[in-house]
């Protein structure tokens, strides 16, 4: 049983990160900010302190953690070698969205990697994580901070709708900057594979291996597959159904107009989450509506995806509907993400 508390959402000080710190060093778990999503961190050499992050969230101890440090010399001590072109990335993109899969040295807890032979290392950017890690002396594991399967927070009281009651802190900085979660690549020796698209785009990984190879995140579409840790298809998922329409501008300005009417028709409450550049389309149809943002802007559309299939889930729609973006730079990991809230429900147009 998880206990319960009485969470405290702070804002950022030397005391509330020296309280967080002490926090943390007594094995508890304190929900941060990071540039990317909030984190939910304990003490990653502490096992007893990993398990209450997988209790908080409600997470299998099947899906491994990240662990947040301040540097490449602090990666040194968790994992048995760095490549080469890990150490030029991490020159050129450390601080920030990147995270390392590497083989991992026994300083890590076999709960942390959810007993891989391998652990997840980054390096977050934000002021507030840094300080946070700074103080505690420990690196930090975390997951993002929302109920397991859950859409990701981007800000402090988003924490705070998930995890109210079962964490004792949470640091509010703000929303965060980049809005979803980190790039994943996993690096065997001099190749590397992208477990997850993130803020860091593909073209950038591709200078320090050209070969790089993307793995398909859908596994559960491809019939039989076994998906491997974190490769679940329902993910990001509030609570509405999420249906996805991808094609010409046009076509799916019209898609989404002919299904808000039979859906509504069918006694559905339909919810819209469009770009800035579909709000004329669909202005006539007085639905909730969100606009993330304008297509010539994908860092804007993904810093608020989050947000918005929050805001529209909580006007009580029953089904949200949702363009896609295109599959450039963070676009990627939009696309990602929205495939994965909405369970693979698209319709190409
Ligand atoms: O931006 C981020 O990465 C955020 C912030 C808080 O830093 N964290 C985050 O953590 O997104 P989480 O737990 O939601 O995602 C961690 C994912 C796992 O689900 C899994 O897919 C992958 O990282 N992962 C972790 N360790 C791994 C390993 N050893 N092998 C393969 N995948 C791993
Ligand atoms: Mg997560």
């Amino acid at each position: 049983m998880t206990p319960l508390y009485d969470t405290h959402i702070r804002e950022v000080s030397e005391e509330t990160i020296t309280h967080a710190a002490d926090l943390i060093r007594s094995g508890a778990v304190v929900a941060f900010p990071t540039e990317t999503v909030y984190g939910l961190g304990a003490n990653a050499l502490d096992s007893a302190a990993v398990a209450r992050i997988f209790e908080a969230k409600g997470r299998p101890s099947t899906d491994p953690l990240i662990v947040h440090v301040l540097s490449e010399v602090d990666l040194r001590e968790l994992v048995t070698g760095i490549p080469p072109q890990v150490s030029q990335a991490i020159a050129d993109c450390w601080p920030g969205p990147l995270t390392f899969v590497l083989p991992r040295t026994e300083k890590i807890p076999d709960l942390v990697s959810a007993g891989l032979d391998t652990v997840a290392v980054r390096s977050p950017s934000h002021p507030v994580a840094r300080a946070l890690i700074r103080a505690a002396g420990v690196p930090i594991a975390a997951p993002s901070a929302n109920r397991f399967g859950h859409t990701s927070p981007t800000t402090a009281q988003h924490v705070y709708a998930d995890l109210a009651g079962r964490i004792p802190l949470i640091l509010d900085g703000g929303a965060t900057t980049i809005g979803v979660e980190s790039t994943i690549l996993m690096v065997e020796g001099d190749r590397a594979r992208l477990l997850r698209p993130g803020a860091v785009p593909v073209s950038v990984l591709r200078r320090y291996w050209p070969d790089l190879e993307i793995v398909s995140r859908y596994a559960q579409v491809e019939e039989g597959a076994v998906p491997a840790p974190g490769m679940l298809l329902k993910h990001y998922s509030p609570r509405a159904e999420v249906r996805l329409y991808d094609g010409t501008d046009e076509a799916v300005r019209t898609a989404l107009r002919e299904a808000v009417t039979t859906l509504s028709a069918q006694g559905q409450r339909v919810g819209l989450l469009v770009a800035d550049d579909d709000l004329d389309a669909v202005a006539a149809l007085d639905v909730p509506t969100v606009a993330l943002g304008p297509l010539s802007d994908l860092e804007q559309v993904a810093q608020r995806l989050f947000a918005g299939l929050r805001e529209l889930d909580a006007t009580g729609v029953t089904v949200i509907l949702a363009r896609l973006y295109p599959p450039e730079g963070i676009g990627l990991a939009i696309r990602d993400r929205l495939i994965r809230a909405a369970e693979g429900r698209i319709t190409k147009v």
